[in-house]
């Protein structure tokens, strides 16, 4: 199996053998109190090396989105606490849940402003490799956003989008644009590019190659354009695309997509790393990573 440099960021994908939940939702306690001193450790080694590599590059309400939760190097947050602080912030509250869960389970928690975060730890030895999302992609790259007004509205409507998406057929389509923006989006700041996506955010590889690689492309962000660009699952990506300011996306929150699912269908599918002639480009990458990672392409 190709080793993963990200956290596989899709939720909704069941795992190959999914235990019975207990419970239907498939929330479990956290277990805050089961943690070991290494799980504490490896949170506070993951904290402090994103901390350090975020400056200057995650956008400002992600920053102080941290400065305002109790989200710190000592020890992983408990998710009560974190819940506390979101409800009274945006109404969202942090479910702990064991891995990966089936889609409908995943959208249905969003639509109601739940976000399930897997509440185990990657190993000390793989720091950059996970098969699941964990509690520190989760966690910290998820969270911070989640204080801020548009990102809040827009992932429950991406829950909501996604029960529809599903019964239409065409969730690869939606899938797209989660990817593109809440797990791997750029945003332009006044004083530059600025991550705002989770998988950027949490992966320390990651978040340097999206901003400072000459490598990947860096494109404008076009809705069509985006549900039927494919992306990587197993390795950084090729394009990113940059929106102009966070409240861009709460006119994706708010727009019907089943009219442009329909003029997506009849337009042909994109590579990760393609640029278009109608491609309003912010940096054409050199395509240097992918060309020598993935060389029969
Ligand atoms: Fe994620």
């Amino acid at each position: 199996m190709q080793r993963q440099l990200n956290a596989p960021l899709k939720h909704g994908v069941a795992a190959a053998d999914p235990q019975p939940p207990e419970r239907p939702d498939w929330t479990v306690d956290q277990g805050w109190e089961a943690y070991s001193a290494q799980d504490h450790g490896v949170w506070r080694t993951l904290f402090e090396r994103q901390r350090r590599l975020l400056r200057g590059r995650a956008c400002d309400p992600f920053v102080q989105a941290l400065d305002d939760l109790p989200i710190g190097p000592d020890e992983i947050p408990d998710f009560r606490r974190l819940s506390d602080i979101l409800m009274a912030r945006t109404g969202w509250q942090v479910v702990a849940v064991p891995g990966l869960v089936p889609d409908e389970v995943f959208y249905e928690h969003l639509a109601n402003r739940r976000f399930p975060a897997g509440n185990f730890i990657r190993k000390p030895h793989e720091l950059d490799y996970l098969e699941e999302p964990d509690v520190f992609h989760d966690v910290f790259g998820h969270v911070p956003l989640l204080m801020h007004p548009v990102i809040a509205d827009y992932t429950q409507a991406y829950g909501f989008g996604g029960l529809r998406a599903k019964q239409l057929g065409v969730l690869d389509k939606l899938a797209r644009v989660y990817w593109y923006t809440v797990e791997f989006g750029l945003v332009q700041q006044a004083d530059g590019l600025r991550i705002f996506g989770a998988g950027i955010a949490s992966s320390a590889l990651e978040a340097v190659f999206a901003l400072d690689d000459p490598s990947p492309n860096r494109l404008r962000f076009d809705l069509e354009r985006v549900m039927r660009t494919r992306y990587r699952i197993d390795d950084l990506q090729e394009t990113y695309f940059v929106i102009s300011d966070l409240d861009e996306l709460l006119e994706l929150a708010r727009i019907d997509f089943a009219p442009i699912y329909a003029r997506v269908a009849e337009q042909p599918e994109l590579e990760p790393g393609s640029v278009l002639p109608e491609d309003r480009v912010i940096t054409r990458g050199t395509g240097t990573y992918h060309a020598a990672r993935h060389p029969a392409r």
